[in-house]
Formats: structure tokens, C-alpha cells, sequence
């Protein structure tokens, strides 16, 4: 089974066990369960199965609760659901597809597209039930609605394969293309694009094409079958139309809470109180009272520097006055007379203070040397003091910045209503429409191209899909002429109506 350990997506293939099994199993393990699964008929039984354990609480929690579990079992969502080669033929060439007006042949077709139908439902649970910006904006009722879409499908495959067969035929009889996969996937980056595209627009597609789809089987003597699609698959489908039209409201309503509460948050960062700009300013004038008062506090004693000087040119003087007083030739080279010894007493005498005024005049520099060294430790401390006043006049003009950046991006969501840039991409895009309808006509126009009629209007309303949301989108393709004509239509045309 494919439960979220998997280290990437190459290794999230099925197994064979399947999640279900497994005490901590969440919703987004069936779910890759299922889309991992290539066996069509077990990916309905997988269906039913994952359905019940969700509606019934066995299993409990959509997605694993850690980030990087989250992330893990992010990973494990497939770019392509499994299929199981040699059931069907793929064709890519669509000219080449069976006529539709063979009946076996549409209800081949409807049981392929129903196929696909199951893993859509599954996909928008796996790959969006991970997105982290999604976790806190979809409440369980969402994962209720598509868990509901995916049982509803499987229902679908497994009824009408059963009457394909009752028609003699098979599953893998004709060949088919993969057109609803290939326009999912174009949106798998966006849910607002995925419920736009696929639910609004495939869905509805769907909801216009079964009463005359109906009306061919019964026209051509097959009741059961066409009983079957007006009894229970169209009324299922209007509800996976609505799940769209129900889920991308939410999205543009969940967009404007949040844009609300983003804005209260930057209010409360530079309130009126003050309150961040005082401590700041508190911490900046500490640091700028330090350094005033490293400025103005006394000098160490550095006036004893002077004092030794002088004393060491007094002791100077005194010993160039005692060598004078000590020739050692007289002026006719002869060697002077022996000093009497009262006078070589004195000179003894003289010699010894001469000794201890040199050791003072030591002592003396040693302490100059010292009291330079001090002061050097104390210009090294008045510039380290200056540097931090520097640092936090740097951090105040820094917080200014900041405040009048916020305050910038505030006057900015007014004027334009666009949001700082920690809001979700999606949250972003639903703030610059001003309706979910306006929005909607948007993300069609980019994903899917202009509608064209004629629409099943009552099976649109009871979705919740009126006019106001594709109408506007056939009066875009009719002012732009022949080509938005060609266009009309043309995603529904590509990808076929959604089961
Ligand atoms: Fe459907
Ligand atoms: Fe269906």
C-alpha cells in the first residue's frame, strides 16, 4: 500500500495492502490508495471501501499531522493516476475515436470518462489535502463533498460497465482517449483553476449533453440503460457540479477572512500604543546614554604621567651635576690627588643616591607605561561603546523603515486591495476579484476558453451554477467574433463532458 513513508513519488506504488488496514491510515492514504491502484475495477472497490471508512470514522484524519509527513506524502501523489496496460486502447488522435452514435460505443465512452471521474475526485483530495496553504482554509465538509464525488463516480463506472457488458460488449472494446486527465492535469497547480475547470465547466458539460444522450438510448430501445443515467447518474451529477461552484465560493470567501485578519495583524505591529517603537527607542537611548556617560565620566589619573617627567629630568640634572663634580684627569693630564676620605665618603654617598634614584627612575617609567597602557584600554572601550551606539541608531532607522513599509503595504491593500506577500498565491488572486463569479470568469478565459451554449439551465440552477457565471463568458466569445466562436466550447470539446 502506498501510506505516506514513501520517500518520493517513485516509490508510491500500490502493493497490494492497502492503507485501510493500517491504524493511522488517514484520508490522503486512501486516497493514494486509489489513484496508485491500475486495475479500473478495484480502483472502484478501493472507492466504495475508502468511502465507508471516512463516513463511518474508522478513519478520522486527512492528512498526516507533521510538516514533513505532510510534505512525504505530498510527494506521493502521482502526476498521472495508475492504469493497467492492455485494458484499453489509448488513442491520442482523436479523429480516429469510435462514432458515438454506435450506442455501445457511448456507453464505452461514458464508462472510460466515469473511470477517469474517480480519480479526478481523489486527486483534488490527495494533492490539495497536502498543500500547506490549504490545510487551515478547507474544513472537513470539503473532503466530505469529494469523498462523496469519488463514491458517486465508482458507482457510476461499476453500473454502467456491468450494462456495457450487458450489452454484449466490454470495457476495452473500443478505444478511447485520455482528454479529461490531460485537461486536469493542465490545472493541477491551482484547486480555484481545478473546480473552475473540471466541476464548473466539464460537469456542466455534462449536466447539458445527458438529456439528449438519454433521450438516444431510449430512442434506440435501450431503456435500462437510459434509466439508469436519468435515474441515478444524473441526479449524482448535478451535486459534483455544485461541489465546484460550493467550493471555489468558499475559496473567495476564506480569501477575504484572511485579508481581514491580515490586516488586523499588521495593525496590532505598529499600534498606537507604540509600545515596539518605545522599546526600541528605550533600547537605542540606553546605548546612547552609555556612550554619554563613558563621554563625561573622569579621566583615569593620568596627571602622575606628567609628575614622573619631571622627576626624571630633576634626577637627570642631578647626575649630570655629580659626574662634574668628578673629573677624571686634570687640565694637565696628571692624575688628580687622592680626595681625602670625608670627600670619598661623600662621593660613596652620592654614588648610592644616584643608584636609588635610577631604580626610582625605573620604577618611575614602569609606571608611565602602565598608565599608557590604561589609557590605550580605555580608548579602545570608548570606541567599542561608540560602535554599539552606532549599531542601534542602525537598528532604530532599520525599525523606521519597516514600520513605513508596512504602513506603505496597508495604504496599498486599501487603494488596490492587494495583499502582503505572506498571503497563499490563491488568497491573492481571489482578493483582486470582487465576486467569485468574476473570478471564475477569469480562471476559465485562462484554463479553459469561452463557453457555448445551449446550457441545461435548469440542471445548472439546482447546482447553484445560474447565469450570472457562464453567461457572461458566451457574450465574451460572441464580441470577439469568428475566432472566440471557434474557440467556444473548445475545453469541453478537448477533454469531452466530465462523468
Ligand atoms: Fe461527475
Ligand atoms: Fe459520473
Amino acid at each position: 500500500m502506498s501510506m505516506t513513508t514513501c520517500a518520493g513519488a517513485s516509490d508510491c506504488v500500490a502493493t497490494g495492502a492497502s492503507a485501510a488496514g493500517h491504524l493511522n491510515a488517514t484520508l490522503i492514504d486512501l486516497a493514494l490508495d486509489v489513484l496508485n491502484e491500475p486495475d479500473p475495477w478495484r480502483k472502484a472497490a478501493l472507492t466504495a471501501n475508502a468511502a465507508a471508512l471516512w463516513r463511518s470514522g474508522a478513519v478520522e484524519r486527512v492528512a498526516p499531522l507533521t510538516g514533513s509527513s505532510l510534505a512525504a506524502a505530498a510527494a506521493c501523489v502521482p502526476a498521472r493516476p495508475a492504469r493497467a496496460e492492455g485494458i484499453v486502447q489509448i488513442i491520442t488522435d482523436r479523429t480516429k475515436a469510435p462514432r458515438l452514435s454506435n450506442r455501445q460505443a457511448l456507453l464505452h465512452n461514458l464508462v472510460h470518462i466515469e473511470n477517469w471521474a474517480v480519480d479526478l475526485a481523489w486527486d483534488v483530495v490527495a494533492r490539495w489535502g497536502t498543500d500547506p496553504t490549504l490545510v487551515g482554509a478547507l474544513p472537513r465538509q470539503f473532503y466530505d463533498d469529494f469523498v462523496a464525488v469519488a463514491e458517486d463516480e465508482a458507482r457510476h463506472f461499476t453500473l454502467l460497465e456491468a450494462r456495457l457488458r450487458g450489452t454484449g460488449s466490454r470495457y476495452g472494446a473500443f478505444p478511447a482517449h485520455d482528454g479529461l486527465w490531460d485537461a486536469a492535469a493542465a490545472t493541477a497547480h491551482s484547486l480555484p483553476a481545478r473546480l473552475a475547470v473540471e466541476h464548473c465547466c466539464h460537469e456542466a458539460r455534462g449536466l447539458d449533453v445527458l438529456p439528449s444522450t438519454i433521450a438516444k438510448f431510449r430512442g434506440g430501445g435501450d431503456g435500462e440503460t437510459a434509466a439508469l443515467l436519468e435515474e441515478v447518474v444524473y441526479p449524482e451529477e448535478v451535486g459534483h457540479c455544485a461541489a465546484g461552484v460550493r467550493w471555489l465560493k468558499h475559496l473567495h470567501a476564506e480569501a477575504r477572512r484572511l485579508h481581514g485578519r491580515q490586516r488586523t495583524a499588521h495593525a496590532s505591529c505598529g499600534g498606537p500604543d507604540g509600545s515596539a517603537d518605545g522599546a526600541a527607542e528605550a533600547a537605542a537611548g540606553a546605548g546612547a546614554g552609555a556612550a554619554v556617560a563613558a563621554a563625561t565620566a573622569p579621566a583615569p589619573q593620568v596627571e602622575a604621567e606628567g609628575d614622573a617627567r619631571a622627576r626624571l629630568q630633576r634626577m637627570v640634572l642631578r647626575q649630570m651635576k655629580g659626574q662634574h663634580q668628578q673629573p677624571v684627569a686634570q687640565a694637565d693630564g696628571t692624575k688628580p690627588p687622592p680626595l681625602p676620605l670625608q670627600a670619598q665618603q661623600m662621593q660613596q654617598g652620592q654614588q648610592q643616591q644616584l643608584e636609588q634614584e635610577q631604580v626610582q627612575q625605573q620604577q618611575v617609567e614602569q609606571q608611565v607605561e602602565q598608565q599608557q597602557h590604561q589609557q590605550q584600554q580605555h580608548q579602545q572601550q570608548e570606541q567599542v561603546e561608540q560602535q554599539q551606539v552606532q549599531q542601534q541608531q542602525q537598528h532604530q532607522q532599520q525599525l523606521q523603515q519597516q514600520q513605513q513599509q508596512q504602513q506603505q503595504q496597508q495604504q496599498q491593500v486599501r487603494q488596490e486591495g492587494v495583499e502582503p506577500s505572506s498571503m497563499p498565491a490563491w488568497a491573492r488572486e481571489a482578493l483582486s476579484f470582487e465576486s467569485p463569479e468574476a473570478w471564475f470568469h477569469c480562471l476559465v478565459l485562462q484554463h479553459y476558453g469561452n463557453l457555448k451554449g445551449p446550457f441545461n439551465a435548469e440542471a445548472r440552477a439546482r447546482a447553484g451554477f445560474t447565469p450570472e457565471w457562464y453567461e457572461p463568458l458566451v457574450a465574451a466569445a460572441a464580441k470577439k467574433g469568428g475566432a472566440g466562436a471557434a474557440a467556444a466550447g473548445g475545453g469541453a470539446a478537448a477533454a469531452g463532458a466530465a462523468g
